[in-house]
């Protein structure tokens, strides 16, 4: 199946430069490998200007034909999906292809029993268990569109995201298990709700065995309506053009946006990036440490795995509990060969003393991965050396929420390493670095913002609801080209150092938040007049969250308790993934006389880099400044 799987640096190159001279033909040459009801007529039509990118036209398919039914002849008793639970003690539980087709068609035929159809919106409100998979699974299955939120988020942020793409249905659990912590989730929905007039219907999963509120006709029992159901469901054919799923990710406003993958585009990417970055062996046992709820655990937990016919590992817990060895006891526990993480999770585990990793063998592992922000060397060093023992590649995948798949990037054991360097594109993907006018810049040992100019199968198609945002976001910076919102450098050799946004978008542990979502929860708080947010170094998070905050009585207001109840604020707006790290009252904030915040210098003050602000002469009160620095929370507040 996956013999598009290149071996060597010069099947990489041959790929690579096919894939630039004819990348009709060649992408046309990796669709084969799926199974399609009916093949596609044209490869390609785009215009980067509407933008309007269709791939593989006409073609007819359902991705979970391609994730299981596919497999079942000669995979169908290999192991899918191993869940491990957030208790060490609780049992492992571990389900062929086979078991998860019928799981996936008894959910699927529950959705469609409670008036789930083709096209609607489903939200996917669900903590790491494997009916999350099976959900999102269903969906696909019956033409459904889903629309996973993080666990974590806030009853308004789901409010929000159920909202804006008027989502019908919502899959629940009672609750979750976080580490030592049990947390209400069927609340959160509850609240959410009170915001919504879509929603007709809720199905619960039972995972704490906690009693919740149930109201008679909207809300279902996951495990009393498997009763009434069969594992059979045939799957829906859906066109290749037809939306898979939304996922929302903050941009540089304050509303998240709906970023819609289609079906027959994403799934050939999501195979293709899969079995090529991790050099996936078919009896490997493979473990992403993300979170469904983000694009990490869609493409490369769920779908690329499941694709490529892999046994892909789904982790309930967190690194730290019962001890930050907690990772490393599942790598042994269950074999885990190829192993991908955030530089978040590296760094905190870093922390917590490599006697930790010396505990256990990792002798299984082959090959490693990072995601999400860039990776620092002594990170990747310690990733390497520790987990790694020397032996393991460690690739380092640069890739967005609106790319679907994994961009820039090693293929391991296959390319050359750099630490901190994503590496050399995957074949189909040509960035390029551009200047402020959009001019390219060429040749190596360059820094520009990084665009990409042709289209890939996996790319955003729109923003849900609002495709002229898509355009503006992505497509109007510069003109022919998607914008990807990072800075990089071209290193002499042609590979890609990732720097990090240029926008105003915050990476807090390989999570990104919009500066201007996280001010407008704070702002939410009433002895707050105005603020601005700006991210800076964090040891652990890559990039913490700096609050500078005006309050409307500054004398009786600048206390500790106003700094709670704004972290508060923030928790209840978006949830506590996005809690500041660092609050500074302050009198006033640094415009221009147009009344533009100089987020440059709070941005400079919070790095601590008080003697390089430039030229604040320009400033409405060029005074604030000074205040501003006076007061500065340094690393120790
Ligand atoms: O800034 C880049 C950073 O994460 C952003 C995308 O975030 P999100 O859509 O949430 O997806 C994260 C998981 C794919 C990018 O614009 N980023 C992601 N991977 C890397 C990275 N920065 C540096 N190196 C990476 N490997």
């Amino acid at each position: 199946m996956s013999n598009f799987k290149i071996k060597s640096v010069e099947e990489y190159n041959a790929a690579y430069q096919l894939s630039v001279e004819q990348p009709e033909a060649f992408w046309d040459h990796i669709a084969s490998h799926y199974s399609w009801r009916k093949k596609w007529g044209k490869t390609l039509e785009w215009n980067f200007q509407e933008p309007n990118v269709k791939w593989f036209i006409d073609g007819k398919l359902n991705i979970t034909e391609n994730c299981l039914d596919r497999h079942i002849e000669q995979r169908g008793n290999k192991i899918a999906l191993i869940w491990e639970p957030n208790d060490a003690k609780e049992k492992a539980v571990r389900y062929t292809y086979r078991e998860v087709l019928k799981e996936v068609n008894k959910m699927a035929n529950i959705l469609r029993k409670l008036g789930v159809q083709k096209g609607d919106r489903v939200c996917i409100y669900l903590p790491m268990i494997p009916e999350l998979t099976f959900s999102v699974l269903a969906c696909a299955r019956i033409g459904a569109i889903h629309s996973v939120v993080f666990a974590g988020f806030s009853a308004n942020a789901v409010a929000d995201r159920i909202n804006d793409s008027g989502c019908k249905f919502v899959i629940t659990s009672d609750g979750l298990n976080r580490g030592p912590k049990q947390i209400p989730v069927k609340a959160v929905v509850d609240e959410a709700l009170v915001h919504c007039t879509t929603v007709e219907k809720i199905l619960v999963v039972d995972r704490l065995g906690w009693p919740v509120n149930m109201e008679v006709g909207r809300d279902f029992w996951y495990h009393e309506e498997l009763k009434n159901v069969n594992d059979q469901c045939e799957a829906v054919e859906m066109d290749s053009e037809d939306p898979l799923f939304i996922l929302y990710t903050s941009g540089s406003t304050g509303k998240p946006k709906g970023v819609v993958h289609s079906c027959g585009g994403y799934m050939v990417y999501a195979g293709y990036s899969f079995s090529n970055v991790f050099q996936y062996n078919e009896s490997d046992v493979y473990w992403c440490t993300a979170d469904i709820g983000w694009i990490t655990g869609h493409s490369y937990i769920v779908y690329g795995p499941l694709l490529m016919g892999a046994t892909t590992l789904m982790f309930e817990g967190v690194p730290s509990y019962p001890d930050a060895g907690r990772f490393w006891q599942v790598i042994d526990k269950h074999s885990v060969n190829i192993f991908y993480t955030a530089p978040t999770a590296i760094r905190s585990l870093m922390a917590a003393g490599v006697d930790h990793v010396l505990a256990y063998s990792l002798h299984s592992l082959k090959a490693l991965g990072s995601v999400g922000e860039p990776i620092n060397e002594e990170a990747w060093h310690w990733y390497h050396t520790h987990v790694g023992k020397s032996k393991c590649p460690v690739v380092d995948t640069w890739w967005q929420t609106e790319t679907g798949g994994i961009m820039i990037s090693a293929l391991a054991g296959i390319s050359e390493l750099k630490p901190a360097h994503a590496g050399l594109p995957l074949p189909g993907i040509q960035p390029i670095l551009v200047d402020g006018d959009g001019k390219e810049i060429t040749g190596n040992n360059v820094e520009g913002y990084l665009c990409i100019k042709f289209p890939w199968p996996s790319m955003i198609r729109t923003t849900y609801g609002d495709h002229e945002r898509c355009r503006i976001n992505y497509f109007a910076t510069y003109p022919n080209l998607y914008f990807t919102g990072d800075g990089a450098r071209r290193e002499s050799n042609g590979m890609f150092r990732i720097i990090g946004r240029v926008d105003d978008v915050i990476n807090v542990s390989g999570h990104r938040f919009g500066t201007a979502e996280i001010e407008n929860a704070i702002n939410q708080n009433k002895k707050v007049i105005e603020s601005a947010v700006v991210g800076y170094p964090h040891d652990i998070k890559g990039q913490g969250i700096y609050a500078y905050v005006i309050l409307n009585d500054y004398e009786e207001n600048n206390n500790n308790q106003t700094r709670d109840e704004i972290i508060e604020s923030v928790v209840e707006y978006i949830g506590r993934i996005a809690k500041p790290d660092k609050i500074q009252f302050v009198t006033g904030l640094p415009k221009t006389r147009s009344g533009k915040i100089m987020r440059r210098i709070l941005r400079k003050v919070a790095e601590g880099e008080i003697n390089s602000l430039g030229d604040t002469s320009t400033l409405l009160d060029p005074l604030v400044v000074e205040e501003i620095v006076t007061n500065r929370l340094t690393t120790s507040d």
